[in-house]
């Protein structure tokens, strides 16, 4: 089928990779010729497992072609709109100029019969007028709204978990969801569930998964600062809680809480949209979500500063991660650099290290120090924070090898993913959040 996609970021650009690696003819379309220029040759603009390699294949098959021409959209059967929504700045509502930019460029091409699927994360109420807005050109709107996560997109587009199409109860409805059955005909056949909905549920679908994902991270970080103060332990706590199937172990890991592009602005974005809409009571929670998340970033600063005897005034401090989460390079809103920059502001000599996010984040904030080796980054530390769960930390890290790096054996384990014993037994001081 022939498809384009509007807006090639992380979305964007991994869906029409996605789409051409299952035989469909794909345009991919973004006003940043950089982008275009990066993608047409083949190279993620980000750190993606899988996506350079399914761009690659797309482009020599011919099936994947990227443009800054949204003409090059027309005698496309399904369009995706696949912009960002970012928060609104100096406040919390998703600011949609992008979506109203992309849809008004595309307008003088769509023709009768043509499908436009959302994909874009909006609040609930967008798609109707979108639909609105198209109505004269003949084209249909479906709201499909995507759920993958960095590091697994490519996984999670080509074998997504759920299908999720919202449409008009009508005839023209039901025919663009049928269009999107053919889309998806593989993941279809490989056992995902296809769920038509109209299109507000659609649009409610992807704010109410992130809203119940952010709530159970921060649900656990809440144990953990009980946990911090009854004694007890809340990496065994999540265990045991996790073991009732009812609620399961995902998304049950406390540390310095959750960040990114999407979670930390979606939460805000979908409460705004319930205060316009009459019922921000309703999910008047999610402010506790958020405040919850972003005391945990508070608190690994505070236990590097205690377990350093008060203050980290000239101290050298070894960051270990920056990306948002491991395999990413993102930096939006990551609490791992959020950590970084507060100890750089009480003084500290921070040395931030990552292995795919360093260029980011030293062109975010770059009053910090960096070494592009980790064991660079541990030479002479006073103390060591683990702020982002990399293998190279977690697993690859021996605290033997570290003891012979660092001045102090100090350890903070801002995701509790290190093994607390095996630390301690090697003469370190281990300090993990909301763990005895
Ligand atoms: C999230 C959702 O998981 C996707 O389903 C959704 O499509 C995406 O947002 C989006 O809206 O585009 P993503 O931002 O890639 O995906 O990240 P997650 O893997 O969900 O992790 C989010 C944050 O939560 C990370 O900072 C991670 O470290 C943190 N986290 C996750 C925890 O602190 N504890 C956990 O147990 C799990």
């Amino acid at each position: 089928m022939r498809m384009s996609v509007i807006g090639c970021g992380y979305l964007g650009a991994v869906h029409a990779a996605a789409m051409a690696s299952l035989g469909h003819d794909v345009v991919g379309i973004d006003v940043d010729e950089q982008k275009v220029v990066s993608l047409a040759s083949g190279h993620a603009p980000f750190y993606e497992p899988r996506l350079s390699e399914l761009l690659k294949e797309g482009i020599a098959s011919g099936r994947l072609r990227f443009s800054t021409r949204v003409e090059d959209a027309a005698g496309s059967a399904v369009h995706f709109l696949a912009v960002g929504t970012p928060q609104v700045p100096g406040g919390h509502a998703a600011d949609l100029r992008f979506v109203d930019a992309a849809v008004e460029a595309l307008h003088p091409h769509l023709r009768p019969g043509d499908v436009l699927a959302g994909k874009s994360t909006v609040p609930v109420g967008t798609a109707a007028g979108i639909a609105g807005r198209i109505r004269t050109t003949g084209a249909t709107l479906a709201w499909n709204p995507e759920f993958l996560r960095e590091g697994w997109a490519v996984h999670d587009t080509i074998t997504p978990d759920r299908i999720v199409v919202g449409v008009a109860p009508d005839a023209n409805g039901s025919c663009a969801a049928d269009v999107l059955r053919e889309v998806y005909a593989a993941p279809l056949a490989s056992g995902s569930p296809f769920l038509v909905t109209d299109l507000a549920t659609a649009e409610l679908v992807k704010g109410a998964a992130n809203a119940f994902l952010a709530t159970k991270i921060s649900f656990i970080n809440a144990m953990a600062e009980i946990a911090e103060v009854a004694q007890a332990d809340v990496t065994l706590l999540a265990e045991a809680l996790g073991h009732d199937t009812r609620i399961g172990r995902r998304y049950l890991g406390a540390g310095i809480g959750f960040g990114g592009g999407c979670l930390p602005k979606d939460i805000r974005a979908f409460a705004a949209r319930a205060e316009e809409l009459g019922r921000g009571d309703a999910v008047g929670f999610l402010r506790e979500v958020d405040a919850i998340n972003l005391r945990r970033r508070d608190r690994a600063v505070q236990l590097v500063v205690d377990a350093l005897g008060g203050l980290v005034f000239g101290k050298r401090i070894a960051v270990l991660g920056a990306a948002f989460k491991p395999f990413s390079d993102d930096i939006r809103d990551s609490p791992a650099l959020d950590v970084a920059v507060r100890l750089r502001g009480l003084g500290a000599d921070v040395v931030v290290t990552d292995p795919a996010a360093l260029d980011n984040a030293r062109a975010a904030h770059p009053q910090l120090g960096y070494a592009d080796e980790r064991d660079d980054a541990l030479r002479e530390a006073d103390a060591v924070v683990v702020v982002t769960e990399w293998e190279l930390y977690r697993r690859e890290l021996t605290p033997r090898h570290a003891a012979g790096l660092v001045r102090g054996r100090v350890v903070i384990d801002g995701r509790n993913c290190l093994d607390a014993a095996a630390w301690r037994a090697a003469g370190w001081t281990y300090h993990g959040m909301g763990r005895r």
